[in-house]
């Protein structure tokens, strides 16, 4: 575990709500979350299910609007930002969700060269080169050009990291991204954000209940019933995980 930085934080939270629905069904999914993350950090978010963990995950990176308190993602207010805004800020933010929402009728690399393709500072020649470049860090270097119905749920798994991570995300957002693979591609690639957050000084936030990865965190937050535990709680958390490993 590292020391908090003394840096300005990359993302800021500061009393946020959140609710879905209304009237009688009305779900508090969060509840008064205040939390900051700093550039370079690596955090794992973990907690039941349904406790509001790919809500707070969204929220984090754009995905969904800030309807309750302050949140601050590059020094920017989302707290009444326009869709547009929110379009602008998501350039920034990689997502690795549990399935892996691939282009079934575009091949490895085509799907790669999407993220490149939704910014203005890559040229169109260098484009299969950086796909494919990174197709081949995840251990995909022959299938390239395979469609992802050809490939297994590992492979479409590590494409889906490979988009992720090509354009340099300053922040890169994964929702169990190991859960769908097998103990060796899952340290595969969390070893590769590992890498990004050291190398490329990327913000690292992952929902996962693999245990085999914690090891990797600067920090542990965990939600409960829409609330975030406290740090005095997250210690423990820590502490019992590492008896257990034992
Ligand atoms: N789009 C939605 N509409 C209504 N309720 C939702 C929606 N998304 C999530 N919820 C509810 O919010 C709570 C938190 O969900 P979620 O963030 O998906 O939890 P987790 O990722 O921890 O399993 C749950 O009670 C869930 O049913
Ligand atoms: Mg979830």
């Amino acid at each position: 575990m590292t020391e908090t930085p003394c840096e300005a934080p990359i993302i800021s939270l500061k009393h946020v709500n959140h609710w879905f629905g209304s009237g009688e069904s009305r779900k508090h999914a969060l509840k008064d979350i205040s939390l900051d993350i700093h550039p370079g950090q690596i955090i794992i978010c973990t907690g039941p299910s349904g406790s509001g963990k790919t809500t707070l995950l969204t929220m984090l990176g754009g995905l969904r609007s800030c309807q309750d308190g302050s949140l601050t993602i590059l020094g920017n207010e989302l707290n009444g930002a326009s869709k547009e805004q929110l379009a602008e800020l998501r350039l920034n933010v990689g997502f690795i969700f549990q399935a892996h929402n691939l282009m079934m009728f575009l091949n490895a690399r085509k799907n790669v060269r999407l993220s490149l393709e939704l910014h203005d500072r890559y040229y169109d020649q260098d484009m299969d080169r950086l796909a494919d470049e990174m197709l081949a860090k995840v251990g995909l270097a022959d299938r390239v050009d395979y469609f992802p119905a050809n490939l297994s749920g590992g492979q479409r798994q590590r494409v889906a990291i490979a988009r992720a991570l090509v354009a340099k995300p300053k922040i890169l957002l994964g929702d169990e991204p190991t859960a769908a693979l097998d103990k060796d591609s899952g340290r595969t690639v969390v070893n590769l954000m590992q890498e990004m957050a050291e190398k490329e000084k990327t913000t690292i936030i992952m929902v996962t209940h693999d245990n085999k990865i914690l090891d990797v965190a600067d920090r542990i937050i965990i939600v409960e019933d829409g609330m975030l535990a406290t740090r005095e709680q997250e210690e423990a958390f820590v502490a019992r995980m590492r008896d257990s490993a034992h």
